[in-house]
């Protein structure tokens, strides 16, 4: 019988990295990747040893998102943990589906070298440093456990202190130059020791429950206890509710149970990109909770600040830590998959999503229906204590202003957030018990230092919307101001009233549901879960009305030819530049020229212009990532969108975005496809690090900033995912069904909060449809309400690859201009669409000006 293969291509293994999109799934720190000519049977797993000692199994799997591979990984870093270090890995005893065996292999894999900090990138790192420090939260500390006393020797339990997650994966995975893991900060950044013998227990990524000996010794040493829980969360596929996912695997919690039951303190961390179950904090006695979150390149170091108290917590919670999570008000109408389910493809069948919880997301749920949540938003403590003041408020002009004064009442420098909360009165429209109208963050204060802060809030982001009549209102009444250091320990600070109902502004009437469904009401407690999967081709049983998106024919321009160094010097030339394009070049342009991941020489930018080398047209470069640049060569890695959120800090936002886009601009990338700002409906998004909050204020006063950096630093923003991308499962076959009014005062609001602090260059458009029709092919959202409501002015792109679920002539006929990852294929249906009459030059000319219009700003 014919042997099969298995090849493996990366014999240079970078240790610094998490194993991206593959690994998602699994704890597989460093794993190789290897290649299989035909899947492996069932019980076909043979062994595999690096330098003789075996290794766990791996995991094995079909990439068919791009091309059909058969791949495995194997967790490697297991046994190579070693920098700048050859290893010999074999492969014995793997059989194939069709009963044949694969052939042994032996390979030499080398492990990188350490990567050393640049010098010439000390201030960015210093940024990174700044923002993870400010994004850790204190959730618990009972008895103050924490701070640890310097030189203490740290007993670390559990297999995640072998991988400090620093971000999310896929899109906003990171790079970075230099990156420092637990053990390395200990060492460089700490005056703590590690009692190895504990360690040791965990090397082989196990979470095993160590022996009474082990832990008596261990308390000789110190009496405090770390766990170190750690959960992947990232593109492609969304978190489940199942031991290992928001639960605790039963390794995990007979440890922790050991543990916590042996030491009188035990503090945990937790490394993860999104709210785990937290019932087991109750049931065994957990002293103190950090919420390290994926906290960047220096997340480490900033670890060990907190834990040594050189530096006071500050973060605060951006979403609601429930005790379960069927408590959340989204959990009954989302896809949970089970741990048998395999990662479906991005379009393996139709999902309807029935946003029943409507405006009641997150907090909004908790604070209106008096539900007992394990850690509320804004909750966050320091070892410090402030007390918080109010001074003056008013309310004029449909603005509100509140002077307060934060004193630092104990003993260590600190900084609060304070969260100004607004309860509008009860009347015609639903509404939530209270919400976070305005924040601000105090500068480092001193034991007894005061600080006066004003915190001020526009009409809107505490108004009603109306679906009768389309208004945003201020309902009549009396409106209490609330100020505090958390949603819970808010207090009322004052009122002012309404004495007439206001209508703050009349809107067009956007992407309205087509069908009827259950809305979750004060009056009405429950919802129904009717969300569910259906064969692809149901996906959209309720079609939407497509409006069409008409543009007035231009003349033709028949003057001498025009490029591009004579349009940068006289950009009033803009509309006979691309007038002179013929039908196939406007074509052309409106199509993104393909991303540079593939090939090893590419840089690894999403995606660029195609070239019109008749017009001298140069490159746009776009790639991803919020907390840094998703390319090949190394760069800064920030904390991801949840941690920058949780810093509850406007500067810091700004940081982010400036130094990303000064290396963007760096590395040849113009535009930055970021930030992702999407709302936290649900808490096992598997994007919820990628996204910042689930309160679309706090979410989208930070994504603003974050974008006021990028393009202050002359690099394009691009916001996203417009709208509704609430989960992954699926995703280009999902539908969000969702009233109006939770969309104007969540989901659409988000961005224009945002847009009010920046305009970005450009907007991308969501893989899933909308009450009925997909945004990226909706006139109605990308002409009534993009252009003309929001004033954007920049160009409209769709996600990658939207055109596997999207007609891509309907996409350029409803005003996007820039259908990626794009290839031939694509200009070439465009082409024939404008010569079937089925696509306008005149729609081709309007989304080529508004993208060539940007470049005249970027390139
Ligand atoms: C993601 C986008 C990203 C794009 C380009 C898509 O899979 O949804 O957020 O910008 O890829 O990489």
């Amino acid at each position: 019988m014919k042997k099969e293969k298995i090849s493996v291509s990366k014999k240079v293994l970078d240790l610094s990295l998490i194993e991206g999109k593959l690994s998602a799934f699994e704890r597989v720190p460093y794993a190789l990747e290897a290649k299989l000519s035909k899947p492996l049977a069932k019980d076909g797993y043979g062994t595999v040893t690096v330098d003789g000692i075996p290794v766990s199994r791996g995991k094995t799997f079909s990439m068919d998102m791009i091309v059909h591979v058969n791949y495995l990984l194997v967790p490697i870093g297991e046994v190579a943990r070693e920098y700048g270090r050859e290893y010999t890995v074999c492969f014995t005893g793997f059989v194939a589906e069709n009963g044949a065996p694969f052939q042994d292999l032996t390979v030499k894999v080398k492990t990188t070298e350490r990567d050393k900090q640049d010098p010439a990138y000390r201030e960015h790192d210093e940024a990174a440093l700044a923002v993870a420090r400010e994004s850790i939260v204190l959730m618990k500390n009972e008895g103050n456990v924490l701070p640890i006393p310097k030189d203490s020797c740290l007993n670390l339990f559990g297999s995640g202190q072998y991988l400090l997650r620093n971000a999310s994966t896929g899109a906003a995975a990171i790079n970075p130059r230099w990156q420092a893991n637990y053990h390395e900060s200990i060492r460089e950044h700490s005056s703590f020791s590690v009692n190895e013998e504990v360690s040791a227990l965990y090397e082989r990524l196990q979470d095993v429950t160590p022996s009474a000996e082990i832990l008596e010794a261990a308390k000789k040493k110190s009496d405090t206890a770390i766990l170190v829980i750690s959960r992947c969360s990232g593109e492609f596929m969304d978190n489940r509710p199942i031991p290992g996912g928001y639960y605790l695997t039963e390794d995990e919690e007979a440890m922790i149970a050991a543990v916590s039951g042996s030491f009188e303190k035990t503090v945990a961390i937790l490394n993860t990109g999104y709210p785990i179950d937290m019932r087991w904090t109750e049931k065994y006695s957990i002293s103190s909770i950090l919420y390290l979150g994926y906290p960047g390149q220096l997340g480490g170091y900033a670890l060990m600040e907190i834990l040594d108290g050189r530096v006071s917590p500050s973060g605060k919670l951006p979403d609601t830590w429930s005790f379960d999570y069927y408590d959340n008000p989204a959990s009954k109408n989302f896809i949970n998959l089970k741990a048998e389910d395999k990662i479906p493809a991005q379009d393996e069948f139709g999902v309807h999503l029935y946003y029943e919880e409507d405006i009641y997301v997150g907090y909004r749920y908790f604070d209106s229906f008096q539900k007992k949540a394990a850690f509320g938003f804004g909750h966050g403590l320091s070892y410090t204590e402030f007390d918080i003041r109010s001074k003056a408020l008013e309310f004029e002009n449909g603005r509100l202003a509140l002077d307060a004064e934060v004193e630092n009442k104990g003993e260590r420098a600190g900084k609060e957030a304070l969260q100004l909360y607004i309860h509008a009165p009860a009347g015609k429209l639903e509404k939530a018990e209270r919400v976070l109208a305005a924040f601000e963050k105090t500068k480092l204060l001193q034991p007894g230092e005061k600080q006066s802060l004003t915190l001020t809030a526009e009409a809107m982001d505490f108004a009603s919307f109306d679906e009768t009549d389309g208004c945003y209102k201020l309902e009549e009444g009396e409106y209490t101001v609330y100020l505090g250091g958390s949603l819970e320990s808010s207090r009322p600070v004052g009122s002012f009233t309404v004495t007439h109902t206001q209508i703050l502004r009349q809107v067009n009437r956007i992407a309205q549901p087509v069908e009827s469904f259950h809305r979750l009401k004060r009056a009405e407690p429950f919802v129904n879960a009717d969300s569910k999967t259906v064969p692809l081709d149901e996906r959209i049983t309720h079609p939407a009305e497509r409006k069409p998106y008409r543009v007035c024919e231009r003349d033709a321009y028949r003057g001498p030819r025009i490029r591009w160094p004579m349009l940068k010097a006289n950009p009033e030339l803009l509309e006979n530049f691309v007038s002179q394009m013929s039908d196939n070049e406007l074509c052309k342009m409106n199509v993104c020229g393909g991303a540079n991941w593939y090939l090893p020489w590419q840089n690894g930018a999403a995606g660029k212009t195609n070239l019109l080398s008749k017009y001298k047209l140069p490159r746009l470069l776009v790639s991803d990532g919020n907390p840094g640049l998703n390319i090949k060569k190394k760069n800064i890695g920030f904390p991801c969108s949840t941690n920058v959120a949780a810093t509850f800090n406007k500067e810091l936002a700004y940081t982010v975005g400036r130094v990303v886009g000064e290396e963007s601009l760096e590395n040849g990338i113009q535009l930055n496809l970021g930030p992702a700002m999407n709302i936290h409906r649900n808490i096992l998004n598997g994007r919820h690090p990628e996204y910042f909050s689930e309160d679309p204020y706090l979410a989208g006063t930070l994504a603003g900033m974050h974008a006021k950096g990028l393009e202050d630093a002359g690099a394009g923003s691009c916001y996203k995912h417009l709208f509704c991308n609430n989960s992954d499962t699926a995703r280009k076959a999902s539908q969000s069904i969702v009233s109006e009014q939770a969309l104007r005062e969540i989901y659409f609001r988000v961005f224009e909060v945002a847009l009010r602090i920046q305009k970005p260059s450009a907007m991308m458009t969501s893989y899933n449809s909308l009450n009925g029709i997909y945004p990226a092919e909706n006139a109605d959202i990308l002409q009534s309400l993009l252009r003309e409501e929001w004033v954007f002015d920049g160009f409209i792109m769709t996600d990658w690859g939207s055109y596997d679920t999207i007609d891509p002539v309907e996409i350029a006929k409803a005003g996007n201009s820039w259908l990626t990852e794009g290839s031939g294929k694509y200009v070439k249906i465009l082409q024939k669409a404008v010569k079937d009459g089925r696509l306008s030059r005149a729609v081709l000319e309007e989304n080529v000006t508004w993208l060539i219009k940007t470049m005249l700003k970027l390139v």
